[in-house]
């Protein structure tokens, strides 16, 4: 049997008059001032969902969000309140409601019916505009499309449709070039992304392990020793990848140096190198697509930002269609100021991940079994 389409927001029919219920992700990044205040520093996933809220207002439809904020344990922490996200969203879409923190009930993360019933009650639709929650299957994402006629907004059908074309028919070549600190969390997704991409370039913290499965010295650097026989099974698949050829960091005592593969004892690597930067600026701008997630080194710290500020500046500069993924990688483009200079930029990061490994997720899925779906 072919499965069913995810229905999009224009299969609700009339919305006038309807009070729709939009599943969004408004996780955002805050911070706290001395009395306690928080503040949010980064309203780009709110921005996101005006797409598919100002859709339905303009058609006479009532709007209320719901979305998690951080991880609170299925009871009320006043640290994780909406109160700052609410008041934000008031500026952006007057007149649209926002719940509590959906993590507030313990029956959010154990999708339990209950909870779910607490929910849809008195709502006559359900959008589902939340791609970075996606891959969770949580009562606001996989409960509400049982019952109600269900979509997915504008924002989630962008990410899917971008996502899924990288992993399904990229225009070659197509180069991945990974960052961050764990291997260990990005393995499913280096396995799926060595199927469809031509290389993929290994920066960040992960490229010790690499590194070390080579058998270079690595120093005290981060890596993770119970991945480094995963490495060496990917570095014998004959695929390209490409790891730095030269390293920054600090040495034992503490100073700022520069090496190549091998780091002496004591020392620490905390970012590429200028050669390895341009080598990997290369890559981007002979590719055609190109992926990015996680960042080249510790970038919040000036010293070591060079090498993601190289990589985020050849993705505003390739021809290639650029996808970036979303938490720190979008984070430093943000930071670097090239944000509007690539094609997509994801507004999930374990979300975009798990997307391009699996080719579905929860969230997706759910859509697909709604009352309307066809
Ligand atoms: C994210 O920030 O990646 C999403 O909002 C999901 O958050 P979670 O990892 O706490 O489920």
């Amino acid at each position: 049997m072919m499965s069913k389409s995810i229905p999009t927001l224009e299969d609700l029919g009339d919305v006038a008059g309807k009070r729709v219920l939009v599943r969004t992700d408004f996780n955002v990044p805050m911070e706290t001032a001395a009395d306690g205040t928080r503040t949010i520093t980064d309203d780009f996933r709110i921005r996101a969902a005006l797409p598919t809220i100002n859709w339905l207002t303009e058609r006479g439809a009532s709007v209320v969000c719901i979305s998690h904020l951080g991880r609170p344990k299925g009871a009320v922490e006043p640290k994780y309140s909406m109160n700052p996200v609410a008041k934000r969203l008031s500026e952006l879409a007057p007149g649209v409601e926002l719940l509590e923190n959906l993590r507030f009930n313990a029956g959010e993360e154990k999708n339990d019916p209950d909870f779910v019933a607490e929910l849809i009650a008195g709502v006559d639709m359900y959008v589902d505009d939340a791609f970075g929650a996606a891959h969770r299957a949580h009562a606001s994402i996989v409960g509400p499309p049982k019952t109600l006629p269900s979509a997915m907004g504008r924002l989630l059908q962008k990410e899917v449709e971008v996502l899924l074309t990288l992993r399904e028919s990229p225009k070659h070549p197509f180069v991945a070039v990974l960052g961050g600190s764990k291997i260990s969390d990005k393995l499913g997704v280096v396995e799926a992304l060595l199927n469809v991409v031509d290389s993929l370039v290994i920066g960040g913290a992960m490229c010790f392990t690499f590194l070390a499965a080579q058998g270079y010295s690595i120093g005290d650097s981060l890596f993770e020793p119970d991945q480094v026989e995963t490495c060496k099974r990917l570095l014998s698949l004959g695929k390209a990848i490409h790891l730095p050829e030269d390293i920054i960091g600090l040495d034992a005592d503490g100073k700022y140096a520069t090496y190549g593969r091998r780091l002496p004892p004591g020392a620490k690597g905390f970012d590429i190198g200028p050669g390895s930067a341009a080598a990997f600026t290369d890559i981007i701008m002979e590719s055609r697509t190109v992926f990015w997630n996680g960042p080249m080194g510790m970038f919040e710290d000036e010293r070591f930002a060079g090498g993601t500020r190289t990589v985020a500046q050849a993705m505003a500069d390739t021809k290639a269609f650029t996808v970036v993924g979303g938490g720190d990688s979008a984070a430093a483009l943000a930071q670097f100021g090239f944000d509007d200079q690539v094609d997509h930029v994801s507004t999930g990061g374990g979300a975009s991940l798990e997307l391009l490994e699996l080719g579905d997720l929860p969230g997706l899925a759910a859509l697909r079994e709604a009352p309307n779906a066809r």
